[in-house]
């Protein structure tokens, strides 16, 4: 009788923490280069457990991604994940979703910047000049979970066992990624002085939302520019069931230097749920009328990575 190794998954599912570190890198030519990030991504099991002990009560986690364009490079003995792609870059009649580069993503997360900032470290020190940095940004927690523009943020994402239903991919989906996720990350910019110009009903109808207490508002008519919440709702075409991602968007910026920002990342069991989010939101529903969050954000950056099972990870230290 075989008997299967356990797949374990890494903490896709972490709580949502006061700070974050989305830290983005491309993998330098070379093999010395590919040897040095796989023994580090081996390693990141153990440098978590250094960095948590510190303060468990900090909910350290971090999770990692791996980008479509280095896969082969990184992982030659390890099947293609069915949908993973470099991402689409996505042109509306008046937005576009821009694809940036991207190898390798980190999601850093704790309760304490100073945790995040020693992971960093330790990190960075074992990958050395095998990577380049490509963007690396800190988000915060603000107030009651909202956004910088002043609305709660998360509201909508599936808890207990939907975080599994919704995040991790099955023996069924996918046998060679099982344990794994697709995971797609936006770098926004907000234009607040003129969003802070429209009045709060205003803001309200373009979310979906009341800003004061977080109540959904009623769906618009299918000929109508649809709100935020509902361009990115997606229904299961056969069954019709919402179709969720797990989303741990995070403020960022900096006030002096005028740069207010969400970092948008979000998790799937299926790419094209979120793919499908973005179409709607950039494109339109029906395509022309776009989702107006955009006429007050900009995203600078996209790209979409695969998040392996810890035990994919664990085992690229193997050479
Ligand atoms: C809902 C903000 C970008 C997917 C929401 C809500 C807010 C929000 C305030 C309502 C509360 C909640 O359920 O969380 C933002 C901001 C963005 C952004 C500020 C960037 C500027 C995106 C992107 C996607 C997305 C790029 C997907 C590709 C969703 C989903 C919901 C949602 C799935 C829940 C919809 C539902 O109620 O079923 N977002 N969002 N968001 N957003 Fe975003």
């Amino acid at each position: 009788m075989s008997r299967r190794t356990p797949i374990e998954s890494q903490r896709v599912d972490a709580p949502l923490t006061q700070s974050a570190t989305f830290l983005v890198l491309s993998v330098a030519d070379g093999p010395d280069a590919v040897r040095t990030v796989r023994s580090a991504l081996s390693s990141v099991d153990d440098l978590s457990k250094n960095v948590s002990i510190r303060d468990l009560d900090a909910s350290f986690a971090c999770t990692v991604g791996i980008g479509s364009e280095v896969w082969d490079r990184l992982l030659p003995g390890i099947s293609r994940p069915a949908e993973l792609h470099p991402f689409p870059k996505i042109e509306g009649k008046v937005h576009t979703a821009v694809s940036t580069p991207g190898d390798l993503l980190f999601h850093v997360r704790a309760q304490r910047r100073d945790l995040c900032f020693e992971f960093e470290r330790q990190l960075t020190d074992l990958l050395g000049d095998s990577v380049k940095v490509v963007d690396s940004t800190v988000g915060f927690r603000y107030f009651d979970v909202r956004d910088l523009l002043g609305f709660v943020d998360g509201t909508a994402n599936p808890v207990g066992q939907a975080v599994n239903d919704s995040v991790l991919i099955t023996e069924a989906d996918d046998s060679n990624s099982a344990g794994g996720s697709y995971v797609v990350i936006q770098k926004y910019v907000h234009d607040l002085k003129r969003w802070k110009s429209l009045s709060t009903e205003k803001q309200e109808s373009i979310i979906g939302r009341t800003k004061f207490d977080n109540v959904e508002l009623d769906d618009q008519d299918d000929d109508k520019q649809k709100p935020h919440k509902q361009l990115a709702n997606i229904e299961d075409p056969h069954t019709g069931a919402e179709l969720s991602i797990l989303r741990d968007n995070m403020p960022f910026g900096n006030p002096g230097q005028g740069e207010f920002g969400t970092y948008f990342i979000g998790y799937s069991r299926k790419l094209w749920v979120i793919e499908q989010m973005l179409e709607r939101m950039f494109v339109g529903n029906p395509p022309g009328l776009h989702d107006r969050i955009l006429d007050y954000s900009t995203p600078l950056t996209g790209t979409t990575f695969f998040v392996p099972s810890a035990t994919v990870l664990a085992g690229l230290g193997d050479d």
